[in-house]
């Protein structure tokens, strides 16, 4: 479920081409659970209407001070005091610069100022040609808006309405939708590095063949996304997959296993965690042909052996800073019968504090998924859920265990 469920937001439209994508951005915070309440100025109206708004929000929209719907004609203060957050998106730069001098001339502006500073955050994505954002004034104002307490969230990067190209685009709806996600997600490992390995690996026969196997790479991408949002610096080394890079996340794409160690060994240096959720291929040709081999009419096939690749978490959890607590190493286990003892043997083998198992055919290519979660004291069951559930209850139990977080 979305750490967004259930919450209240005042989505605030200023006058910019990018108000079409707070409409998306109103649906996708309605769909995640949360009760929007639009407010819009007077330029905001010029790009969109506030009929539109009404309809996606399913609530009366608010454009004006002297709003004689209100009993006490207090919109400013009756809309502020019931928020958990107001996003102003777009926000353009003459909005910015009203912000950061307190400025109070319409009905968003005013209840930006008027909001309770401690307990209702204001959140702005900026909306602008790249000459205004890269005007002195405006990053001017963002560095202000920033020590008073604003939350900037980034501008995109790109073609912009006026023909021109670069920075200033405001961010993607799904690109908000998962900053404010992040924005109300606890940030049990602020400041922590994490590196985490997906997917598979790809083990080439000649330039056209290989051997691989089924994982989608999903939970370790919803791994690395639950430990971004929980405050992480993350790494997430990835093998063959066609999945999107979580927002915020540091990717480095391999092929082979020794690819997916060597791009380990270099990232593994500054981290505090180390989760292995790679399906590393066992063994890979121990020859690979340089040229596509063909067939020559014999019947005969081609005789392939195989060679063991590097373990590498077994690797990791030898290194001497794994050894000496400094870096915590975690495990997957996919398996297909006998969990808990396969689980079990498995964490000692691979010398690791703790060890995921899940039952590899059931969930490969899932969205859900069951974890079993195996350490030195025994077993703890997180029950089917979907795989970004599970990412967060497992980041969870690692902070707890690394004393970020009360048991
Ligand atoms: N792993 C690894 N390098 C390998 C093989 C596995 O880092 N060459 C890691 C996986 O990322 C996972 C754990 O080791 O965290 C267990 O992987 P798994 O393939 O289930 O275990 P194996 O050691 O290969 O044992 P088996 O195939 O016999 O079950």
């Amino acid at each position: 479920m979305s750490t967004l469920a259930g919450k209240h937001i005042v989505l605030g439209l200023s006058g910019g081409i990018a108000a079409y994508k707070s409409a998306e951005l109103c649906r996708a915070l309605v769909k995640a659970g949360v009760t929007v309440q639009v407010v819009m100025t007077e330029a905001a109206e010029h790009f969109m209407t506030a009929v539109t708004l009404q309809a996606l929000s399913g609530r009366p929209v608010y454009t004006s001070q002297w709003d004689a719907r209100e009993g006490n004609n207090m919109a400013h203060i009756n809309l502020s005091r019931e928020a958990d957050a107001i996003v102003v998106a777009p926000a353009s730069a003459d909005f910015m610069a009203k912000l950061l001098h307190g400025r109070a001339d319409d009905l968003l502006s005013l209840m930006c100022l008027a909001r309770p500073i401690d307990q209702v955050p204001l959140i702005v994505a900026p909306a602008m040609n790249r000459e205004m954002w890269a005007n002195p004034a405006t990053q001017r104002n963002v560095a202000q808006l920033r020590v008073d307490g604003v939350h900037m969230l980034d501008v995109g990067q790109g073609d912009q309405a006026c023909g021109e190209t670069g920075d200033g685009r405001m961010l993607e709806a799904d690109e908000i939708l998962e900053d404010l996600e992040a924005f109300f997600t606890p940030k049990v490992l602020a400041g922590r590095q994490l590196l985490v390995t997906a997917g598979p690996t790809y083990e080439a026969i000649d330039p056209v063949r290989g051997i691989t196997n089924l994982s989608s790479g999903k939970m370790g991408f919803a791994i690395a996304r639950a430990a971004h949002m929980a405050g992480a610096h993350v790494t997430l080394v990835a093998g063959p997959v066609s999945l999107p890079t979580p927002r915020g996340v540091r990717r480095v794409d391999v092929r082979s296993a020794r690819d997916m160690l060597q791009a380990v060994e270099q990232n593994v240096g500054a981290a505090q965690v180390f989760i292995s959720t790679a399906a590393v291929a066992d063994w890979r040709p121990a020859t690979s042909a340089d040229q596509k081999i063909k067939k020559d009419g014999s019947g005969q096939t081609p005789q392939l052996g195989f060679v063991e690749n590097p373990d590498i978490l077994a690797t990791v959890a030898k290194s001497p800073r794994a050894q000496a607590g400094e870096l915590f190493c975690v495990g997957f286990a996919a398996e297909s019968h006998d969990l808990l003892a396969h689980a079990t043997a498995k964490r000692e083998r691979k010398g690791v504090p703790l060890l995921v198992g899940n039952i590899g055919p059931a969930t490969f290519g899932q969205d859900d998924n069951a974890l079993l979660l195996v350490d030195a004291q025994g077993a703890r069951e997180l029950p089917h859920a979907s795989k970004q559930v599970l990412a967060t209850q497992l980041i969870e139990d690692i902070a707890r265990r690394l004393g970020a977080l009360k048991a």
